[in-house]
């Protein structure tokens, strides 16, 4: 029996449980896309999945993106993207620096992606790494009447050039990705509701205003996200799969010791809209 539990006091982030997503089943599936469309940020909890199961369950919300980093991933199913520290001959097998501050997955790209599904294999056992996620949808709703009026019509330009700890996109990557600009406010396609899109570190500036006033805006605007009311800090398990919903939300990857633990996890990315 499926049962969603809201793990935060408004409708955002919920747990769910007695789901086996190895199981192909069209009424299970219809569940958990209400919850993913009802809470933004939904975590299934004690999965043990293979790549094609996570392939397949995440094939059911629309096509697969193939992330930019082809070193990074999984041999055989480049569907799946390796959010790993672990390391084979000296080098890491994967991303393990993956989103150190607030973005929102592919917002580089013309359609950014609809949602990500990242499923914890290994976790640090002292309980570090957890992942931050902000209600984009309620820190909307919160601003000024003021506010939302100076943010219609604003577009964000949003470039992926920035270097991981351990290497840079190369020449030709950064070449297939020359950015894209979309509206700082967008109107989720399912649902209806206004959310804010930002991008964090990927967010060079607001198109066609003078730098300092974009920076002041961006500023203020990661400042008001900053409430505790919009952030929920997800603790992981192993067995978890966290499926957010990058139209509506903002996550933020915390550190952890990563020459004492390993955390090793398994992305698959579902393409979206261009955001409108
Ligand atoms: C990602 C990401 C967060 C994390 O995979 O897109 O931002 O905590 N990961 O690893
Ligand atoms: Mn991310």
């Amino acid at each position: 029996m499926i049962q969603v539990n809201p793990l935060s006091d408004t409708n955002f982030f919920a747990e769910v449980t007695g789901a086996d997503l190895k199981r192909d089943d069209d009424e299970q599936f219809a569940a958990i896309k209400a919850a993913h469309l009802k809470h933004g940020v939904i975590v299934i909890r004690g999965q043990s999945m293979t790549p094609d199961d996570q392939i397949r369950f995440s094939r059911r919300f629309g096509p697969l993106a193939i992330h930019v980093l082809e070193d990074q991933l999984l041999e055989g199913h480049p569907e799946i993207l390796l959010v790993s520290n672990k390391t084979e001959d000296g080098r890491y097998v994967g991303l393990p620096d993956a989103g150190r501050f607030w973005h929102t997955d592919q917002s580089y790209e013309e359609k950014p992606a609809l949602g990500s599904l990242l499923f914890a294999i290994e976790v640090p056992a002292d309980g570090s790494g957890d992942t931050w996620f902000c209600d984009m949808t309620s820190a909307y709703d919160a601003l000024t009447d003021d506010m939302k009026t100076r943010l219609d019509g604003l577009r964000g330009k949003h470039i992926y050039n920035h270097s991981h700890e351990n290497f840079s996109l190369n020449g030709e990557q950064q070449d297939r990705l020359p950015g894209y600009d979309h509206p700082l406010v967008r109107t989720h396609p399912e649902t209806g509701r206004k959310a804010l899109y930002l991008g964090g570190k990927l967010l060079k500036f607001i198109v066609g205003m003078d730098e300092t006033e974009s920076v002041m805006l961006l500023n203020d605007l990661y400042g008001h996200c900053q409430d505790d009311r919009f952030i929920y800090k997800h603790k992981w398990r192993q067995g978890d799969l966290v499926f957010w919903d990058n139209r509506c939300t903002m996550h933020y990857a915390q550190p952890y010791d990563d020459k004492r633990y390993t955390r090793h996890m398994h992305r698959t990315t579902v393409q979206g809209d261009r955001p409108a």
